[in-house]
């Protein structure tokens, strides 16, 4: 019998699990049929989705494995195993300290399996959200001037607007959250300066929206939150900001899908791929606040 635990910040607590002989499949397989969210995609070996790490624990003798090149060659793309791993793993059937859930075939042997789903992952993109809809139809790019235009002042807005919440926290003493959302301030200041960046020479003065042209009359990164509440709590900061990033994600995902041009495609799908990183480090501290806050509550 193999004892198998599970660690990851996305999991409040380890989770240990007993894989008996018939239950030996993929470390995936068995992650999925206990409900432990190792995230994965292709399912074979062929998108990364599903590292792990593993550590040997406990006692006996170590096991040897054939790990599949297209493992190794993932692994490799992914910047996880070394020269000298590929060497082990093939002379000496030493396997790497990290694989890919689907192809780790499950021995009998302890192991601890740890994973993160963190930016060196490949980005799952997030659910689409309403605003997606809203932009369907109803902006249509048609140059790469107008989209310049159009991401320079989503990211100017998000930046002022997260400035506007950081100065109104520290005015009414919450200095945590007001730390939080200087920070995604910093964040949209970059996005800016890169569009600006990007436009050059460009004169995209023309193509800025009015608020108007906006669904709801305002920029798509923006929180709806406008006042500063001493008693915000981080989790519903973050969960604000959250839903602003998505926001942002669907405005330029929308144009990755639907403008004519592929230059204006292909600008708009780097800054989706900019947007979704935002939006998986705040799913991140989401997750790490929430554990936090579960096991205050069970420490009482
Ligand atoms: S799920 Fe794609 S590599 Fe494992």
């Amino acid at each position: 019998m193999a004892n198998i635990t599970f660690r990851s910040p996305v999991m409040a607590k380890d989770v240990t699990l007993y894989a008996v002989a018939g239950e030996r499949g993929s470390m995936l397989s068995l992650a999925k049929a206990h409900k432990i969210p190792i995230p994965f995609d292709c399912g074979d070996g062929e998108c990364g989705s599903c590292l792990i790490e593993v550590t040997r624990i406990g006692e006996g003798e170590k096991m040897g494995v054939n790990m599949q090149e297209k493992e190794k060659e993932m692994l490799r793309q992914l910047g996880r195993i070394s020269a000298a791993e590929i060497e082990n793993a093939e002379v000496h059937d030493v396997p790497s300290r990290y694989r890919l859930a689907c192809q780790y075939i499950v021995r009998n042997e302890d192991v601890l399996v740890c994973f993160e789903g963190d930016e060196t992952l490949p980005a799952k993109r997030p659910a689409m959200s309403l605003a997606a809809g809203s932009y369907k139809g109803g902006l249509e790019i048609t140059s790469v001037e107008m989209f310049l235009g159009y991401s320079i002042k989503v990211e100017e807005e998000a930046a002022t607007h997260f400035d506007e919440l950081g100065e109104a926290m520290e005015n009414c003493g919450n200095t945590e959250i007001a730390k939080l959302f200087r920070q995604l301030a910093g964040y949209s200041r970059l996005h800016w300066q890169e569009a600006k960046a990007r436009a050059g020479s460009k004169d995209v003065s023309g193509h800025m929206p009015q608020e108007h042209m906006w669904p709801r009359l305002e920029t798509p990164e923006q929180t709806g939150l406008w006042a500063g509440d001493p008693a915000m709590s981080k989790r519903d900061a973050l969960k604000a900001a959250l839903q602003g990033e998505k926001n942002g994600f669907d405005f330029y995902h929308h144009i990755a899908q639907t403008a004519r041009d592929p230059e204006i495609r292909a600008l708009a799908k780097e800054f989706a791929d900019e947007e979704i990183e935002h939006v998986a480090i705040l799913e991140r501290w989401i997750a790490g606040e929430e554990t936090l806050l579960r096991s205050l509550e069970a420490s009482c």
